[in-house]
């Protein structure tokens, strides 16, 4: 479904992303993560085409990630929300049903903001919203198209417990369905029951791609008892 080889992504000397590939067949729930600056949200940009790439190349279903066919596959929930301000909730999902061309809109934009505790929200401008809810309409809006690829950016910041539950189970629901889906997280608890595997980027490089039974295996054997503390030690300073 995704398909990442040999990436690299500088900002003027900065290397950023450096050489990395990885690939994620239709079904996979993969967690991205890495310490702050590792490099997880321009992998994510670069994928969905926000920064352009130095080397490598990521194609999407089986056409090169900036093709109008790859763009249709799937969606992005950026890091900071990006709403238009003059914008409702409700118009904010009009808008993207009918980039997407989304059949039957009303009746799932409606499931989702009410799922999100949107509902009274609805006819609200965008910047009359509060943090979370900017993050809840962001969510709604990647949700909305039903795509076969999700790419999520730290989804879960901001979000109340009730909020972030319904995110976990959506993510269930998303599993079951087959979709694919790439999110970026540092709440490791969160997806230690969630996802299928984890990639752990550090300075740029992925220096884990590990299914969650290998890890399991591997946190049995070492005598750790968490993710967390399997990722403090592959992501520490030498
Ligand atoms: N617009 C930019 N211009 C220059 N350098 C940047 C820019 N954005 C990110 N970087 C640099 O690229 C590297 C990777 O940043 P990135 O935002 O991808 O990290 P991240 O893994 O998403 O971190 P976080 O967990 O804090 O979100 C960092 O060294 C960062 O300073
Ligand atoms: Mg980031």
């Amino acid at each position: 479904m995704l398909k990442v080889e040999s990436l690299t992504k500088k900002y003027r000397n900065v290397v950023a992303v450096d050489d990395i590939s990885f690939s994620l067949n239709q079904g996979d729930i993969v967690g991205l993560l890495g310490p702050n600056g590792a490099g997880k949200s321009t992998t994510i940009k670069t994928i969905v085409g926000l920064l352009r790439k130095n080397a490598g190349s990521i194609t999407i279903g089986s056409y090169p990630s900036t093709s109008q066919e790859a763009k249709k596959k799937f969606t992005y929930v950026p890091e900071t929300p990006e709403l238009y301000d003059m914008l409702t909730v409700w118009e904010h999902l009009q808008f993207i049903a009918y980039a997407y061309d989304v059949a039957n809109f009303a009746e799932k934009a409606e499931r989702l903001i009410e799922r999100y505790d949107l509902w009274d929200k609805k006819d609200k401008l965008a910047k009359e919203l509060s943090k979370g809810m900017k993050q809840k309409v962001s969510i709604c809006c990647g949700l909305l198209p039903e795509p076969d690829l999700y790419l999520f950016d730290e989804p879960m910041i901001g979000l109340d417990p009730k909020s972030i539950r319904e995110t976990k189970l959506i993510f269930k629901e998303l599993s079951e369905q087959q979709k694919t889906v790439l999110v970026s997280t540092h709440l490791l608890d969160s997806i230690e029951n969630l996802c299928d595997r984890v990639l752990v980027m550090k300075q740029g490089r992925i220096i884990v791609d590990m299914t969650m039974e290998e890890m399991k295996r591997k946190l049995g054997n070492s005598g750790s008892v968490s993710l967390e503390d399997l990722f403090l030690e592959v992501t520490k300073d030498e």
